[in-house]
């Protein structure tokens, strides 16, 4: 597949003198995609059924002309003030049952059966009039479901839709909610917490204390279902008048809906790259981490992300926005050392991106991002990406198209085990995310192509070993598929923990196929707390006490267990630190045949079908193995 670049554009923004120009330029740089329309509703639709498409019209004919492809968004993440004005309730409403105000972004409730009858009116009318045109090659949905913590609502409409979810999900005869059976999958008989009716149940926010788990688990997934089908309500539509793929921009490190779901439905996953941004917002790390990291990102959140979203996408990804400069939202907000612009784009395609779309085209003079880089400054200048951008341009003329094989091991991500840790955690700053993320950035500093799979996927034997850590509800097919596979999987810590209804498994926790272990009671630590593990590394922050006749793998300085084994199943039995993790993952790797490599700080690889890629994150060289990778540096070989 051939690697293209993009940007993304907002004609709206600009006066109509400069669109050519601007078009011509973004041809002249070699730019494929140009994505617009996204926040443009109030000039799409100034006033109720008023329309003005001229501007629309002219703008995607100017830049098809000029040789690009428009990539044109729904825009439906910004109702204007009249479509709240007509549906006042239809603002996403806080924990604290707060409404969310109009003036800024994704102020809408998914629940809101008028807002959802808008968005299909709007979606139709653009599907209709652009589906057909030959310069939109393809479309966006909404925009970032997710950011600015916009999934979860407890708005009116959001209590009333979930009692009908509910009610589905715990059907009786007749089809009708059958309230006993939601009481004892609750177990509501705790604390007196027993209903009689699904119009009792409440949206768990303002209790007096911690609601029940299972009702806030079956919240997420009916939170999550909604996003679900919004999505589809508006891929519906598009496809009636469009045969041009459909994407949605999902965000970095936001887990509030199950983005696998999502992606079913649509063509393309593309993901939005702000790596200083994730950095100093996103990733868990210490000081020195980000003081050495600050004008280079994380070395492995970003790909960690790629390859999640190649998941998602069932291989078709892109970025649609990769940070060019400074941005304006994180708490601190440094300029990316020069060379880095093209390490991302280099990276994303190394990990199988088709499009890299810079954020954005200009730089804007109003509004919220004034302080946000573009490609070119606000007075038209071109700005440090630009030059960039050209480099991976000139770059790519002799690239070979990339195509990702199959990596050496495989991951899990499960978005229903997030909820379940984020609704119990035991003890502050648990986060499966961060355990995930662990154990990715241990298999990456092996120099480990790395395979993000859905909990859904069948097709474990393509691989020699699958970590599954803190998979606390295993769901019934993939338990099949672990039982069944040849591959040895890496479980715990907490995997298995809890059934789909929040409650523990008969019997102890874990819940998993081939393994004959007890968690017998587990313990959460302070951050100061380190236990040791004979040979290097440590267990921290939570640890489980195991009965088995498995053998010990791994144990603490003091004997005790801390990775099980039993024929081609194993058990973590806590979270390690990165040195623990990384011993897991080599150990495992050496016994599967599987090579590794000991990479130093900063210094990352990955392979595609023909080349293999290096990346040096450092602000310095790095010399090793007799390569010099400059600071931000980028090298390509032809694999042997
Ligand atoms: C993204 C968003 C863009 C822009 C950008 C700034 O989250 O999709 O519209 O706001 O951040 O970094």
């Amino acid at each position: 597949m051939k690697r293209t670049l993009g940007t993304c554009y907002y004609p709206e923004h600009w006066s109509r003198d400069i669109w050519e120009r601007d078009a011509q330029q973004m041809a002249d740089l070699g730019l494929t995609w140009v994505r617009i329309g996204e926040f443009a509703w109030s000039r799409l639709e100034p006033s109720p059924g008023q329309f003005d498409f001229e501007w629309l019209d002219q703008a995607i004919d100017i830049l098809g002309r000029a040789g690009l492809r428009v990539v044109l968004g729904t825009p439906t993440a910004t109702p204007p003030r009249w479509v709240v004005d007509k549906h006042p309730d239809m603002i996403a409403v806080d924990a604290q049952g707060r409404p969310r105000k109009f003036g800024s972004r994704r102020h809408y409730c998914f629940s809101h059966a008028g807002y959802r009858d808008e968005t299909a009116r709007i979606v139709t009318i653009l599907a209709k009039r652009y589906g057909k045109n030959p310069y939109v090659a393809a479309w966006q949905t909404d925009n970032e479901y997710g950011c600015h913590d916009t999934i979860l609502s407890y708005s009116d409409a959001a209590r009333n839709e979930f009692r009908g979810w509910l009610r589905a999900r715990y059907a009786g005869a007749g089809n009708d909610g059958d309230i006993d059976a939601l009481n004892a999958a609750w177990g509501n008989v705790f604390w007196s917490m027993e209903y009689s009716d699904f119009d009792q149940i409440d949206l768990p926010n303002l209790t007096v204390t911690e609601p029940n788990p299972a009702h806030v688990l079956d919240f997420r997934r009916f939170s999550s279902d909604q996003v679900v089908r919004y999505n589809r309500l508006q891929v519906d539509i598009l496809r009636q008048y469009t045969d041009a793929p459909i994407a949605h921009n999902y965000m970095g490190r936001i887990t509030d809906f199950d983005h696998y779901d999502v992606g079913r439905d649509l063509d393309i996953a593309s993901w939005d790259s702000y790596p200083l941004g994730f950095l100093e917002d996103r990733v868990t790390a210490s000081e020195d981490h980000r003081a050495l990291f600050y004008r280079q990102g994380d070395p492995d959140f970003q790909a960690f992300h790629h390859d999640l979203y190649r998941a998602v996408g069932r291989e078709r990804w892109w970025i649609m926005e990769q940070q060019p400069g400074p941005v304006n939202w994180a708490p601190y907000n440094p300029a990316p050392l020069p060379g880095m612009v093209r390490l991302w784009t280099w990276e994303a395609f190394a990990h199988g991106a088709e499009a890299v779309c810079y954020f954005r085209w200009r730089q804007a003079p109003m509004a919220q991002e004034q302080m946000h880089a573009g490609m070119l400054r606000p007075d038209s200048v071109p700005a440090a990406a630009y030059h960039e951008a050209a480099q991976v341009m000139a770059e790519l003329a002799d690239a070979p198209a990339v195509t990702c094989p199959k990596g050496d091991v495989a991951l899990i991500f499960d978005y229903q085990s997030q909820w379940a840790w984020e609704i119990q955690p035991h003890c502050q700053g648990l986060s499966y995310f961060d355990i995930v993320f662990d154990v990715y950035r241990a298999m990456r500093s092996l120099g480990l192509s790395v395979d993000i799979l859905a909990p859904d996927t069948q097709d474990l034997d393509a691989y020699g070993v699958v970590f599954a850590p803190g998979l606390m509800h295993i769901p019934a097919a993939l338990e099949q598929a672990m039982a069944a596979t040849q591959a040895r999987v890496i479980h715990g810590p907490r995997s298995g923990a809890r059934d789909a209804s929040f409650n523990i498994p008969d019997g102890l926790p874990p819940k998993i196929a081939n393994l004959d272990a007890t968690v017998s009671y587990v313990e959460s630590l302070r951050p100061s707390v380190q236990i040791p593990l004979a040979g290097g590394g440590a267990m921290r922050s939570y640890r489980e006490h195991l009965e088995t006749q498995a053998e010990a793998i791994l144990t603490t300085t003091e004997g005790a267990a801390a990775m099980v084994e039993q024929g081609s199943v194993a058990y973590v039995c806590g979270i390690l630190d990165d040195a623990g993790w990384r011993r897991v993952v080599e150990n495992e790797c050496d016994r599967a045949g599987i090579v590794t490599l000991d990479l130093p700080m900063g210094l990352r690889t990955r392979v595609t079908e023909t080349e293999r890629f290096w990346f040096n994150h450092l602000p310095h060289q790095i010399t090793w193995n007799g390569m010099t990778v400059p600071p931000a540096g980028v090298i390509r070989q032809a694999k042997s």
